[in-house]
């Protein structure tokens, strides 16, 4: 693995850089024994334990749950604690970690997340519910609920939203990821606002500011689509009060059971 002599050595750099004391970002290497099953996390606790205890990152669940643990692994966003260590090493014996590009840097891989999370307010990710609320329970066709499922599963981690290059210029667009919420709860047959949803991702910052790129679908551990989603709203923002007619004539039926051809 390195070319240091031993098979079982990697190279992890690291950028480091905390800005109130640093000029500008370095990388920082390290010397990590590759275990068996070790992922780019376990790496990083290796460091932080045994070698340098100022190395910064975030981490929570270990399991690519709480998105917490997003950076840029050999100039690719992804989950450090889904990212297997061995696979990561280049021809050299080296391993890259930098910051999520696009972000302000905190310290080290730790970025500033704020633009993100308000933009993640602004398409209102709640559930507006219909007036009249079924006694016992809502009723979805099993087509509604696979059109749920190309979105619900996202962790918030940011990886879409920091490989946007139109992010990258213009911190105002809303995002993949908040456009991805915003399908969600337009494509919901029990959320009563998605006229004004699709009113509001209309707008200059929201779905016709996108590139369509695709780095949010390369970026997204969790194999979603933010562009086909960005895409299906631009559509529906098209057709809006036709759309809102037709979710208020299915709200009128939601506690019926649904028959499966
Ligand atoms: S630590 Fe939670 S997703 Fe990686």
């Amino acid at each position: 693995m390195s070319q240091n002599g031993s098979n079982n050595f990697v190279t992890v750099r690291i950028q480091r850089y905390n800005p109130e004391v640093d000029k500008k970002p370095r990388l920082q290497e390290y010397q990590v024994k590759l275990k068996a099953g070790m992922t780019v996390l376990d790496a990083l606790h290796e460091i932080k334990t045994h070698h340098d205890g100022s190395v910064t990152f975030r981490r929570s669940c270990r399991h690519g749950i709480c998105g917490s643990c997003a950076m840029n692994i050999n100039g690719r966003n992804t989950l450090a604690c889904e990212t297997p260590l061995k696979d990561e090493v280049d021809s050299r014996g080296r391993v890259t970690i930098r910051p999520l590009p696009y972000l302000p840097v905190i310290k080290d891989l730790v970025v500033d997340r704020t633009t993100f999370w308000e933009q993640y307010l602004r398409v209102k990710p709640w559930l507006v519910p219909p007036d009249n609320i079924p006694e016992k329970e809502f009723r979805m066709s099993p087509e509604e609920v696979e059109a749920l499922h190309s979105a619900e599963t996202c962790i918030m981690c940011g990886a879409c939203y920091s490989s946007c290059t139109v992010i990258g210029l213009n911190k105002r667009y809303i995002g993949p990821h908040a456009l991805l919420k915003a399908f969600l709860r337009v494509l919901d047959p029990r959320d009563a606002a998605p006229g004004e949803r699709l009113a509001d991702i209309a707008g200059a910052d929201g779905v016709y500011r996108c590139h369509t790129v695709f780095n949010c679908i390369d970026a997204c551990p969790k194999g979603l689509n933010p562009t086909q989603a960005i895409e299906t709203l631009r559509k529906l923002a098209q057709k809006r009060q036709k759309f809102e007619a037709a979710r208020r004539e299915r709200q009128q039926h939601l506690s019926e059971p649904i028959s499966v051809k």
